[in-house]
Order: structure tokens, then C-alpha cells, then sequence
């Protein structure tokens, strides 16, 4: 039977609300709240249909920093709404759930990544930390450079020096993915991220069996053995730009998050696209899709309550000070 690989939230009891009342009431308290809402491509459609910005990470982070606003709704997760709040002080930022994580941030806390820094320089390493964006603000306060999918290989072949070792973290896939595509040698942190490392690679070859003609859209947070299928690794926004650059119709074979489906559908609804099942770790049994539990914390009751009584709020914290110069160097010069 197909199931949904990873737990949504149950928000069970939760009353029912109309969307459209909700969509209504979202309007009005943005205004009142002189607010813009700004939307992953990994949250709900209906989510992405009412934000004033959506986008990767790289574009949302550029995004909060250009908006006139005075207060931010971050629909995503809290690393994302972190860097918004770093990278614009003055802005309020509201995260409709504090509780959305992200598997690769947990992955790498900063009093590990400090010591294992420490034990590399004593045994003479002369590394250079190159972090994903997918960190907390105290892992970033201790890293060279941030990089997001959308800037990884040009930050790391034009900015780190070539006589440096790299640390990358926390994405083992995407460093690897890295280490092929720019040549350099890393030292990987051994972290993934629970969506893209599920993909079964027997129902993916089954796919493009059924499907000859397809193309396979992978994220390069995906393993090796998905990356080998891709006709196309990218992040979500160079995912969006592909499809769009192809005028005859063609099937894509979508290995991310399934919600990406919305804006490849909006960008581009002449094509096709399926997603790429998952498969569950515990019982082996495949999934008809790949959500993200974190993401899926957005909901629109949710997104209203935080106008409503402004909160939850990304406070700023002293060590933002540091994460502030790497991510401001990093992302916008
Ligand atoms: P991008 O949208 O930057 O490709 O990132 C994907 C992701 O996993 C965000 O958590
Ligand atoms: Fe983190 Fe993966 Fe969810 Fe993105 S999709 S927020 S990398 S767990």
C-alpha cells in the first residue's frame, strides 16, 4: 500500500477553518501589520499562492533584505527565518511554527563542529569551513562561508584559496556532489537530510522503465546512487528556470520535495510531472510522495495566529553579531 514516507504533523485537533476565510483574514491582518509573507517552494501550494515572495533559499534570503515591510513571515524553517532575521535586524520576524527544524541542521551542533575544527587544526589540517545553509546561526558564527544550492560551486571555485582544505558542512551528499563538480577535496560532516535520502532507487529505475522519455530532476541533496540517474541536478530554483527553458512538453521525473511540484507546474504547466516515491525505512514500503515534516508545519491556521499575536518571533541573539558578517559576505557581495 502506498503511505507517506515521513510523519506529517497530526494537527488533528485542530478546528476546521475554511481556507478561503483564513486567505481572507491573512489579507487584512498583513496590511494592519504592515507584513510581507515569504514562501519556500517545499511549504503548501496554498501557502505559496498567498506569499508576496517564494523562492530557494539563496532568493528568499536575498528577498528579506530588499522588502520595505516591517515585519517578515518566514514560511519555512527556522534556519531560513535565522538568516532573515540576521541579515535584516530592524525586520520582526514571525515563523508560523518554531518547531520546523531541518534533519540537516540538527545533524551538526556547534560544540561538536568546534571541537572536530580544533582536533583538524591540531593534526595540522589548514581548513577552510564552508557551511550549507542549512545550519543554526551559532554553526555559521563558526564558518568561512555560507553557501545555499543555488551559489555552492561558484562560492567554492572563485572565493575559498586552492591551497586550503575544505571542511564542508553538514551535507555529506551535496558535499560529495561538490567534490565532482569543482575538483576540490573536502572533508565531509556526515549529515543528510531525511527527504532526499529516502528515495527508492528501485521504483526511480522503475520509472524511467515506464517512462523512457522522461528526465530526472534530482536535488543534489540526494544520494550518489539518485544523482547517477539525473539528467538534471539542481537546486529549486534552477529546477524552476530548467523546465520553464523547454518549450515542447516533456515528463520529469521529480526527486525533492514533493510540493516542488506546485511552482514547476505553475512556471511550466505544459509538461508533466511525477514524483519520485520514497521508500520507508522501517518497513521498506514505498510512499506515493516525499514531504517534509518540518515544511509542513506551515499551515494557514498557523500563518494567520502568527499576524494575529505576532509570534512566534526570531529574537535576535548575541551571536548573531558573527553569523551576520559570513552570511552578509557570503550571500550579498
Ligand atoms: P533550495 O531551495 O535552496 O534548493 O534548498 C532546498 C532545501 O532543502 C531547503 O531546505
Ligand atoms: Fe531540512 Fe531536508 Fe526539510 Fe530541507 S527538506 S528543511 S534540508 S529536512
Amino acid at each position: 500500500m502506498l503511505q507517506s514516507t515521513l510523519p506529517i504533523m497530526n494537527e488533528g485537533d485542530v478546528p476546521y477553518e475554511d481556507p478561503l476565510d483564513l486567505i481572507e483574514e491573512i489579507e487584512r491582518l498583513k496590511v494592519e501589520q504592515n507584513a510581507s509573507i515569504l514562501a519556500h517552494y517545499y511549504v503548501d501550494g496554498d501557502i505559496q499562492d498567498i506569499a508576496d515572495f517564494t523562492g530557494d533559499s539563496l532568493k528568499l534570503a536575498r528577498d528579506a533584505t530588499t522588502i520595505s515591510s516591517s515585519t517578515i513571515v518566514f514560511c519555512g524553517v527556522h534556519f531560513m527565518a535565522e538568516s532573515a532575521k540576521i541579515l535584516s535586524p530592524e525586520k520582526r520576524v514571525l515563523l508560523p511554527d518554531l518547531l520546523a527544524g531541518c534533519s540537516l541542521a540538527e545533524s551538526c551542533p556547534a560544540d561538536k563542529l568546534r571541537e572536530f575544527q580544533q582536533q583538524l587544526r591540531a593534526k595540522g589540517h589548514d581548513i577552510v569551513t564552508v557551511a550549507y545553509i542549512n545550519t543554526s546561526a551559532a554553526v555559521k558564527s563558526l564558518c568561512d562561508w555560507i553557501v545555499t544550492s543555488g551559489n555552492a560551486r561558484e562560492i567554492i571555485e572563485e572565493r575559498v584559496p586552492k591551497d586550503k582544505e575544505i571542511l564542508f558542512v553538514p551535507d555529506q551528499h551535496l558535499g560529495r556532489y561538490l567534490m565532482e563538480v569543482t575538483g576540490r577535496q573536502m572533508i565531509l560532516w556526515p549529515g543528510s537530510c531525511m527527504v532526499h535520502e529516502v528515495f527508492s532507487i528501485q521504483d526511480l529505475i522503475r520509472a524511467k522503465r515506464n517512462n523512457p522519455k522522461a528526465e530526472v530532476l534530482a536535488h543534489p541533496e540526494c544520494p550518489a546512487n539518485v544523482l547517477n540517474l539525473a539528467d538534471m541536478i539542481g537546486g529549486t530554483e534552477k529546477m524552476r528556470k530548467y523546465v520553464s527553458s523547454l518549450r515542447d512538453p516533456k515528463t520529469f521525473l521529480v526527486a525533492t520535495e514533493a510540493n516542488m511540484i506546485h511552482p514547476l507546474r505553475a512556471i511550466a504547466p505544459w509538461h508533466e510531472y511525477i514524483p519520485v516515491p520514497g521508500i520507508m525505512a522501517d518497513s521498506g514500503e514505498t510512499c506515493a510522495c516525499n514531504r517534509c515534516p518540518h515544511m509542513a508545519r506551515n499551515t494557514l491556521q498557523k500563518v494567520r495566529d502568527c499576524l494575529k499575536f505576532g509570534r512566534p518571533e526570531i529574537e535576535w541573539q548575541p551571536y548573531f553579531a558573527q553569523a551576520e558578517e559570513v552570511l552578509r559576505r557570503s550571500l550579498l557581495s
